[in-house]
């Protein structure tokens, strides 16, 4: 006998369940599945495979938000540098919108810094490295952290001017409440004074935000199922791929679209060792994506502390981009 076996399956133990992301997503799972209205929280999409099936959704021809917010920044970049001083820091809370940040970089020169915040270390090494070739000058500081919590900076920038970037519509996964919440937070984390550039997608015709979330080559249908991919992959959970169908539905009331995977039978999968029996035609609700109109979206950000200034927008009112301002007090009265 060789060795062969035995040290194929050490190398299976270690990266099976055992990575702190595998523990994290088990928990959720077990949680959200065995739940009277089944559920997996939306950030569990995007590993390195569902972050492959993103980047191929931005290039839909069905789905209009990453190409549209990408013009409007084109266009609006220079306003918005005519606002930054000399010396600023630009932050962006995550670091997945390499071409977005971009722009703005170019467009923004006399920067102090760039802060990328993000939870993926491989996300933000991979972004520094690109960033770095293409602005060599720049001073780029990688920070490890999840921005829906409180977070240091640096202590060299404390007196410098900060500006956030917030793109994707990424705010649109988070119910209203939660996006609340975590704009306060982002306000909180720049500190009084600070600006805060933030892509939201807009409310439109049902059809046209239909079709960007039910895509004809189906690959957000892929995107969608690589959740159960990933637990069968990383979890050895048991789901019959094949027996799951992708749904993405309009909610006019909640101004949103929810995705789902539809069981196509009765049927039983296993996650670590538990079983989840599914109804045919249940769903697991695996992901929102609010739209609001321009009010809407000032509204959440004047909940959160910020004042809305400038809004940017393409001529078909698809997308927005929101420059909102960090009032002097109210970090104080908070
Ligand atoms: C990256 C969260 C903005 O909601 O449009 C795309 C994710 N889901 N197609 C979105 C997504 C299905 C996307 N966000």
């Amino acid at each position: 006998m060789n060795t062969k076996p035995a040290v194929k399956r050490a190398v299976a133990q270690t990266s099976e369940g055992s990575r702190p992301a595998d523990l994290e997503f088990a928990r959720a799972l077990l949680i959200g599945l065995r739940a009277p209205e089944k559920s997996i929280p939306c950030r569990f999409l995007y590993d390195a495979r569902g972050s492959e099936l993103f980047e191929d959704i931005t290039q839909l021809p069905e789905y209009y938000p990453t190409r549209t917010e990408t013009a409007i920044l084109e266009a609006c970049a220079s306003e918005i540098r005519d606002a930054t001083p000399a010396g600023s820091l630009l932050v962006e809370f995550g670091s997945g919108s390499s071409t977005k940040t971009e722009i703005l970089l170019s467009a923004l020169d006399r920067l102090s810094g760039y802060v990328a915040i993000d939870i993926s270390p491989s996300a933000l090494d991979e972004a520094a490295k690109r960033l770095s070739t293409r602005f060599p000058d720049l001073r780029i500081f990688p920070v490890v952290g999840d921005f829906s919590r409180p977070l240091d900076f640096p202590a060299q920038f404390d007196a410098v001017p900060r500006i956030g970037f917030f793109p994707g519509s990424t705010i649109g996964n988070l119910v209203p409440e939660a996006a609340v919440d975590l704009l306060a937070n982002m306000g909180r984390i720049l500190g009084p004074g600070s600006r805060l550039i933030v892509g939201a997608d807009l409310r439109k015709d049902r059809d046209v935000l239909l079709a960007a979330y039910n895509d004809a080559q189906g690959v957000t249908a892929a995107f969608n199922l690589n959740i159960l991919a990933r637990a069968n992959r990383d979890l050895r959970a048991k789901f019959d791929l094949d027996q799951f169908e992708h749904l993405a539905t309009y909610d006019d009331d909640n101004g949103r679209i929810d995705m789902h995977l539809v069981s196509r039978a009765d049927q039983v999968a296993t996650v670590l060792g538990h079983d989840i029996a599914f109804e045919k035609g249940e769903r697991i609700h695996t992901e929102h994506s609010h739209k609001y109109d321009i009010a809407g979206f000032q509204n959440l950000a004047i909940r959160a502390g910020w004042t809305p200034q400038r809004v940017w927008s393409d001529n078909a009112k698809l997308f927005s981009i929101h420059e909102l301002h960090r009032p002097l007090a109210v970090d104080r009265a908070a």
